[in-house]
């Protein structure tokens, strides 16, 4: 392409992604093309969010799909993809959450699976459950995306969330998961925390959905670690 040629294309194009907004994405005219990364080996495979082979152990006893849970009234799309779930310097309890995403019918890890993550703040209360308070446009607290990368895992570092009330009656310690990826059936469903006081009144919980994180110490304090391994069905 010409030199003055693809300056125009560029100007045209960055016209047109100007009319997406102050928050729209606009490159300098001038803008080169980013180089190719060389050889990405594995990395390739993962891009075609092909099953892969991990060295990772399989979930242990009987192979199942994962059991959904309700949606709730709270999700949203679009939030960042991130591996941190809130805001820097959000109040709570320091949580990792990882595992991996596994293919019930190759019982192979999948990469390139979307996995948007939702919770509670510490004190019970999602970014969007005050209607008179809605958040900005584009503004996500407590929430993210996540991509399972070539061994089908996936982590994110969260803080332990707040019980809230459903009703008469406060809802157990849980967050929220979607679970999309092509060829594989989309999972709704929730983690939970083993010991969580109310686990045991409420109606949406599955024994399957519990977790049961473990302490880790270091340097700078104590977090837990838990790990919430999810099983999908092939789309029939
Ligand atoms: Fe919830």
């Amino acid at each position: 392409m010409a030199a003055h040629t693809r300056r125009d294309f560029l100007r045209r194009a960055t016209t047109g992604l100007a009319v997406l907004g102050a928050g729209g994405l606009t490159l300098p005219a001038g803008a080169q093309p980013t180089p190719a990364s060389g050889d990405l080996g594995d990395y390739a495979e993962f891009l075609k969010g092909e099953a892969t082979t991990t060295t990772a152990p399989a979930p242990t006893g009987k192979w199942a799909a994962t059991e959904d849970n309700i949606l709730g009234p709270y999700h949203r799309e679009g939030a960042p993809f991130r591996a941190k779930v809130t805001p820097p310097l959000e109040p709570g309890d320091t949580l990792v959450v990882n595992g991996r995403v596994w293919a019930l019918d190759t019982r192979k890890p999948i990469a390139g699976v979307v996995i948007d993550i939702w919770q509670a703040n510490a004190k019970g209360r999602y970014d969007n459950d005050d209607r008179r308070n809605p958040p900005a446009k584009g503004v996500f607290k407590n929430r993210c995306r996540l991509i399972t990368d070539e061994q089908g895992y996936y982590e994110y570092e969260t803080i332990h969330p707040g019980r809230y009330l459903n009703g008469r009656q406060y809802r157990p310690a849980h967050i929220h998961y979607l679970v999309r990826v092509k060829g594989y059936r989309q999972l709704v469903t929730q983690l939970y925390f083993k010991g969580d006081p109310m686990n045991d009144k409420d109606p949406f919980i599955k024994p399957s959905l519990i977790i049961e994180p473990k302490a880790v110490t270091i340097e700078h304090g104590t977090y837990k670690v838990g790990t919430f391994d999810i099983v999908l069905p092939p789309t029939p």
